[in-house]
Formats: C-alpha cells, sequence, structure tokens
C-alpha cells in the first residue's frame, strides 16, 4: 500500500518537473522571437540609432560627414545602400558601429524590414 503511494507521488512530482521545465522552455523562446511587422521609424529604428549610431553621426557629431539623425538625412544612405552594407559588415563598406560589436540580428532585421516597406518616416 505504501509503495503505491510512493509511485503515485514520484508521478506527480515528475509532472510538475516537467511543467516547471516546459515553461522555462517556453520564456526563453519568447525573450528570442524578434518581431519585424509594422516596423515604425520612430518607434523602432530612431532607438537602435541613438544607442549605436548616433554618438558619431549626430547632427552635431557627424564623424566622416556622415549624419544619419533625422529621417532625410538617413535616407541618402539607405538610398546608396550604405546603410545596409555597413551594418551587415558587406564588402565595400565600413563595417559599423565603428569600434564597436555588430548590431543584434534582430536589430538588423528590422532595419532590413524598414527599408522593404519603403524606409517611411512613420
Ligand atoms: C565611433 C564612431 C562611429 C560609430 C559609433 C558609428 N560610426 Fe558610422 N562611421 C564613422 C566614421 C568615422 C565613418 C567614415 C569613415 C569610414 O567610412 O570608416 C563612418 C561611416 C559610416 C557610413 C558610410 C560607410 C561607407 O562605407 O560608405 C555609414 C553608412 C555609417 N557610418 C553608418 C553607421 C551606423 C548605421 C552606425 C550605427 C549602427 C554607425 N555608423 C556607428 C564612425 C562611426
Amino acid at each position: 500500500m505504501q509503495s503505491l503511494q510512493i509511485i503515485k507521488c514520484f508521478i506527480l512530482l515528475t509532472s510538475i518537473l516537467a511543467g516547471c521545465y516546459y515553461d522555462v522552455e517556453e520564456e526563453l523562446y519568447g525573450t528570442t522571437e524578434c518581431t519585424t511587422t509594422d516596423i515604425s521609424y520612430v518607434q523602432d529604428i530612431v532607438p537602435i540609432l541613438r544607442v549605436d549610431c548616433y554618438e558619431c553621426h549626430s547632427v552635431e557629431a557627424n564623424f566622416g560627414n556622415i549624419t544619419i539623425e533625422g529621417h532625410s538625412q538617413i535616407t541618402e544612405y539607405v538610398n546608396d545602400g550604405s546603410l545596409l552594407g555597413s551594418i551587415n559588415y558587406e564588402a565595400g563598406y565600413s563595417p559599423m558601429p565603428q569600434g564597436g560589436s555588430q548590431l543584434l540580428d534582430c536589430e538588423i532585421a528590422k532595419i532590413e524590414k524598414w527599408i522593404i516597406d519603403g524606409a517611411p518616416n512613420n
């Protein structure tokens, strides 16, 4: 009789632990998800540029005579391909951000999607 209870207890414990494991996995998956629908210049793109690029390419800094702060300014580098070329470390372009590590895959994916959408000022 007692051994049956031990078995029941074991089964219960196993399912609780399995439940925990599943939750954790779900949580991890959630954090690595990258949303690239409805990309907004103001809400999605500017915050990335502010952290990684404006230090050198704000209107004031203008390093390398390049300003990407402001929609009309960045449009020039969207159109000539150097924005994507530089953040993707493509041959023929200077890798950006200069002196820093490459942008996260999700950040690059957002910028690419924004450009595919026509790089709107939204
Ligand atoms: C530490 C300063 C610094 C940071 C941070 C930086 N840049 Fe630059 N960037 C430069 C300088 C200096 C040049 C001009 C010289 C060169 O091309 O290497 C340049 C050039 C560029 C060019 C022209 C590249 C080409 O090959 O024609 C683009 C586009 C650019 N940066 C975009 C960015 C973007 C986007 C970020 C952020 C993800 C960024 N930069 C971050 C300093 C920086």
